[in-house]
């Protein structure tokens, strides 16, 4: 009988410590999540601070905001998709170009001239009434431009 009431106490405790180790790392997680979401959206500004036909750089966030003739943006990540190099914008035809190996870009980020070998990856924007945030955690992988990638405010 003392043995079954020591296993029982075993167990008991046992039970109550996986109990709270779970919780701890439930609750440890959420938080995490959390932060990682708040500063994961990144707010760019009001949509009619964006003029027309623009390109605006968000270089320590790793984009640049277009906003396009129609109204519609896209963000795209500032990386080449050749090798990482940091892609410049061509004022005179609203595109990008690499400096690294000379990888020249459109303004929808399709690839004009190799060795980059797909377009530019895009970041979601977000859009909360008239705020535009771009969303740097979730970089898209692309194989073309389709319009659905431009974002209406
Ligand atoms: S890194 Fe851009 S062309 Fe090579």
């Amino acid at each position: 009988m003392k043995l079954n009431r020591r296993k029982f106490i075993k167990r008991l405790v046992i039970a109550i410590a996986s109990v709270e180790a779970f919780f701890l790392v439930r609750h440890g997680i959420t938080k995490k999540t959390a932060v990682i979401n708040k500063e994961s959206l990144v707010f760019v500004g009001e949509e009619s601070k964006f003029f027309k036909n623009n390109t605006y750089p968000f270089l320590s966030d790793q984009f640049y905001l277009k906003r396009f003739d129609d109204g519609g943006f896209m963000a795209f990540s500032v990386k080449c998709t050749h090798l990482g190099c940091v892609v410049n914008i061509n004022t005179k035809t609203g595109g990008f170009n690499c400096p690294c190996h000379a990888s020249r870009f459109d303004s929808y980020g399709n690839v004009l001239s190799a060795p980059a070998a797909r377009p530019l990856d895009i970041f979601p924007i977000v859009v909360k009434g008239k705020e535009l945030y771009v969303n740097t955690q979730k970089a898209i992988i692309r194989q073309s431009f389709d319009q659905k990638q431009i974002t209406y405010v």
